[in-house]
């Protein structure tokens, strides 16, 4: 492991109104003691519906959990309809946004040029984007995996300043591996978290690179993150399934 505080983010997807988001919230912080929270930064990514619930609970209760968006428009303000600006989001205290979700890049047509607007929009306004790329199965089994992630990654990082880049999250979510129960084993995990180093390496430098947090995801549950969390350039994980669950979240949290 690095000298990287480990962060380790719950991906609600579009689960949990506001008040069983509270719920979640003080179970999960009733399950934790404090050196459990030492080690490892904790982003709740909720809906939108539940931000602002979730902020005052971790402002008033003190709760050691950051907050997360799962999306974000790239404007500031206007006629956008349905959107939410990152001007918003910051005003609720997110710290963290989820770009470029696979389900966002599958389902709702997000393009690499998109991904990269909602990065620096959330840069700009003080919010810290978890870039999320990964392959689908035909891409792993033709032997594309490698030029996939590093042409996602190219795409939203390339332009990025050194001191955005020594901020900045990614996640490898292989796509094949989210929601199906199958996990990459923790060699191919830590293969392409350090193939994603070395790439930010050879664009920022290995002084930002190596500041730069790298998550797994896919399938992580309390029985696999301990393996996973070994590979050295593996700095946490983005979790959704089992991020439902107060009592399996803090087992994620801590067996490692
Ligand atoms: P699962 O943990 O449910 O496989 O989801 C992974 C994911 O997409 C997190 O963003």
């Amino acid at each position: 492991m690095s000298d990287r505080l480990a962060i380790i983010a719950a991906n609600w997807k579009m689960h949990k109104i506001h008040t069983e988001a509270i719920q979640f919230a003080q179970k999960l912080h009733y399950l934790l003691d404090e050196g459990d929270l030492a080690r490892v930064e904790v982003p709740i990514c909720a809906p939108y519906t539940d931000l602002r619930t979730l902020q005052t609970l971790i402002d008033a209760d003190r709760l050691p959990f950051k907050l997360g968006a799962q999306n974000v428009y790239w404007e500031e303000e206007g006629a956008y309809t349905g959107e939410v600006s990152p001007r918003m989001l910051r005003a609720l205290d997110v710290d963290y946004v989820i770009c470029g979700h696979s389900e966002r890049r599958e389902l709702f047509a997000e393009t690499d040029e998109m991904v990269t607007k909602k990065v620096d929009a959330s840069f700009s306004h003080g919010m810290t984007p978890i870039l999320c790329v990964g392959e689908t199965l035909e891409e792993r089994e033709a032997g594309e995996a490698e030029s996939k992630v590093v042409g996602q990654l190219t795409a939203s990082t390339a332009h990025l300043s050194t001191a955005q880049v020594t901020e900045l999250v990614v996640a490898y979510e292989p796509i094949w591996a989210i929601g199906t129960g199958q996990t990459a084993t923790p060699d191919d995990a830590q293969e392409m978290c350090g193939t994603i180093r070395r790439r930010l390496e050879e664009l920022h430098g290995a002084e930002a690179a190596g500041k730069a947090r790298i998550q797994y995801g896919g399938s992580v549950k309390p029985g696999n993150i301990e393996m996973i969390m070994k590979g050295p350039d593996v700095d946490g994980a983005l979790v959704g399934g089992a991020s439902l669950d107060p009592e399996d979240f803090a087992r994620i949290l801590t067996a490692w």
